[in-house]
């Protein structure tokens, strides 16, 4: 696929389509082929068949919100610890989205933003590995800019509803690319100072919440998240879990 040239805050080429499937497809087509380097950036105005987390659809409003994807070439990344390239991701889209509006921003575990109890983005990470590495990365993003029939049942929100007017999305996606540049360069030139703030954003953290362990509700007080992407929870019982995503949940609002 040709590009005109243009080139992503990452360093990579900055590809920008009318209308696909899915920007991450898209993504993975083209690294098959060889055809992506590192910090590409695949922006769609309108996706036909955008993919959410769990096999779930997501929806953007063409030429309205923000779906794309960026690609990456972790350097020296083992897979086990590839969980920290969706901390990195949550924390771009959060405080770019904490840079606009003036509620309360946070990350729900895994990886979706959320304003007070609404949904404003959701992050879909695909990983390629090679042997014990990650090789590539594709990272999905798609981010309520500026939506506003949004299903209630969805409970989610856009930064339009949020801010009470319509919302110049190239702006704000210049200000996410720009913030997950700092953070990649931060973490990869070995800081871990960013991931305090990682952890103090995190949704429910140091509150009890309803959750569901193994089909169970129960309640739990979501601590930090460990290098594999478990879930850190105080139990009532006064003992910390460690839970992945196939175990616990947040209970449905
Ligand atoms: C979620 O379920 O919360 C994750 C949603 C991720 C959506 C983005 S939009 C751009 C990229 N392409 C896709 O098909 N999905 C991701």
């Amino acid at each position: 696929m040709e590009h005109d040239g243009r080139i992503s805050a990452l360093g990579g080429p900055f590809i920008e389509l009318a209308s696909v499937a899915s920007t991450n497809k898209t993504a993975a087509e083209l690294l098959r082929l060889s055809k992506l380097r590192h910090g590409a950036v695949i922006l769609a105005h309108e996706q036909t068949a955008g993919r959410g987390q769990r096999g779930r659809q997501w929806i953007s409003a063409p030429g309205r919100d923000l779906a794309l994807s960026i690609v990456v070439a972790p350097p020296a990344l083992r897979a086990d610890g590839q969980f920290v390239l969706a901390k990195l991701a949550a924390l771009a889209v959060h405080d770019t989205v904490a840079s606009l509006l003036p509620g309360e921003v946070r990350i729900k575990w895994p990886n979706d933003v959320l304003v007070e109890r609404r949904k404003v983005a959701g992050i879909l990470i695909e990983n390629e590995l090679a042997g014990e590495r990650v090789a590539w990365s594709i990272i999905g993003i798609g981010l309520n800019v500026n939506s506003t029939d949004l299903a209630e049942e969805l409970t989610a929100t856009s930064l339009a509803l949020e801010q009470g007017g319509e919302v110049d999305r190239m702006a704000v996606l210049e200000v996410l690319l720009q913030r997950f540049k700092e953070l990649w360069e931060a973490w990869s030139a070995g800081s871990g100072q960013w991931e305090a703030a990682y952890t103090e954003r995190l949704w429910s953290r140091g509150r009890w919440a309803d959750l569901v362990l193994d089909g169970q509700p129960v309640q739990g007080r979501p601590v930090d998240v460990d290098e594999q992407g478990r879930l850190l929870v105080e139990m009532p019982g006064g003992g910390v879990g460690a839970f992945a995503l196939d175990r616990l949940r947040f209970a449905p609002r």
